[in-house]
């Protein structure tokens, strides 16, 4: 079956055709600098940027994989979460090329897309297994018991891992999206130069908290002078990271000890993160554990991850029908 994904639910535009042996197309326009000047994505800035890139977006994804549009078996689009207006361009894109196509089409949920990039890079991955989502909007636990079949363990009760970063690299005047800012300065400082508050919340707590762990750095950075702060940039960003690490891979292993389970995949933006992927690595080789990372590009967002879940939801049959609507806040 050869299916073309479609993502737009923040600020790339994303199309991806695949078939049943490979991913074929994956094409990403990131509408970075268009928000950089905001320092955040503005959402009806990101819907018209949308508007404008996605027909030569899915153009060069058909072309470049082989097939023809005729060809098309079946369109998977991002459904929710996502900025309303943004997911909308996507969607509406979607349902009039199944109408003319006469093809099924099927809605995705992204936070189910990032888990199914953990499956189109390795098919063979065994279940069940805790998957960590961690990206700009969410922060989840998650237990893999089946394709489709998931129990959120935890999630965060304010921000989310990623917007920890953009926050954090905002008030530093770093730039912008602070993740991979914060990730590159990190190798060069000290991370243990300030103890910043792990937000652990009970021992065996699942949820998250990164708001007070922001709020620290941001009392921390306006005691210190200015000569002393940029002395040791790399040392604070660095710390940060630390405090954000511990509680994200100490969770992590907690929620496989309390359910039995030595599998992990880790899946969103973050999971990008070079100290993040090394520190699961360690724990995993200590831990006897089977790990899973996404390579960096399937794990920021793109249509991949899409095209692969639609895959598999369509060749099981499932599709919706064109009543398909968009959902901002859709949950796992
Ligand atoms: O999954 P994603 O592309 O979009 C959402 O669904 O939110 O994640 C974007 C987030 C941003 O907050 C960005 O700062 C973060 O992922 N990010 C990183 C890195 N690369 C991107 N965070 C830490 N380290 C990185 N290398
Ligand atoms: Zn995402």
């Amino acid at each position: 079956m050869v299916v073309l994904g479609i993502e737009t639910s923040c600020d790339e535009t994303a199309a991806a055709v695949i078939d049943d042996h490979a991913l074929r197309t994956n094409v990403v326009l990131s509408q970075l600098n268009l928000h950089r000047q905001f320092g955040g994505v503005v959402p009806e800035l990101a819907s018209r940027a949308h508007l404008r890139a996605i027909l030569p977006i899915i153009h060069k994804a058909i072309n470049d994989s082989g097939y023809t549009k005729f060809q098309l078996e079946g369109i998977a689009v991002t459904k929710g979460p996502g900025l309303i207006g943004a997911l909308l361009v996507g969607l509406n894109f979607a349902k009039a090329v199944a109408l003319a196509l006469q093809i099924p089409i099927v809605g995705i949920n992204h936070l189910e897309g990032h888990i199914f990039a953990n499956l189109l890079e390795h098919p063979d991955i065994k279940l069940p297994f805790i998957c960590l989502i961690v990206s700009g909007g969410h922060t989840q636990l998650v237990l893999v018991e089946d394709w489709g079949v998931y129990k959120v363990l935890g999630r965060t009760i304010d921000d989310a891992a990623g917007e920890a970063f953009d926050k954090v690299a905002k008030l530093l005047k770093i730039g912008y999206p602070g993740g991979p800012v914060i990730d590159r300065l990190s190798q060069q400082g000290d991370s243990k130069f300030v103890d910043f508050p792990r937000a652990w919340m009970g021992n065996e707590n699942l949820d998250f908290s990164f708001s007070g762990l922001k709020t620290a750095v941001l009392n921390y950075v306006q005691k210190q002078p200015p000569q002393f702060l940029k002395e040791h940039l790399v040392d604070i960003v660095s710390s940060f990271q630390a405090a954000v690490l511990d509680v994200l891979v100490g969770k992590t292993l907690l929620a496989t000890q309390k359910f039995g389970v030595n599998r992990i995949a880790l899946a969103g933006g973050v999971a990008r993160n070079t100290a993040l992927r090394q520190r699961f690595s360690q724990e995993a080789d200590k831990n006897k554990m089977e790990l899973y990372l996404p390579t960096p590009d399937f794990c920021t967002d793109n249509a991949a991850m899409i095209s692969c879940a639609g895959l598999h939801y369509l060749k099981k049959g499932v599709a919706d029908d064109l009543e398909l609507d968009v959902s901002p806040s859709l949950n796992l």
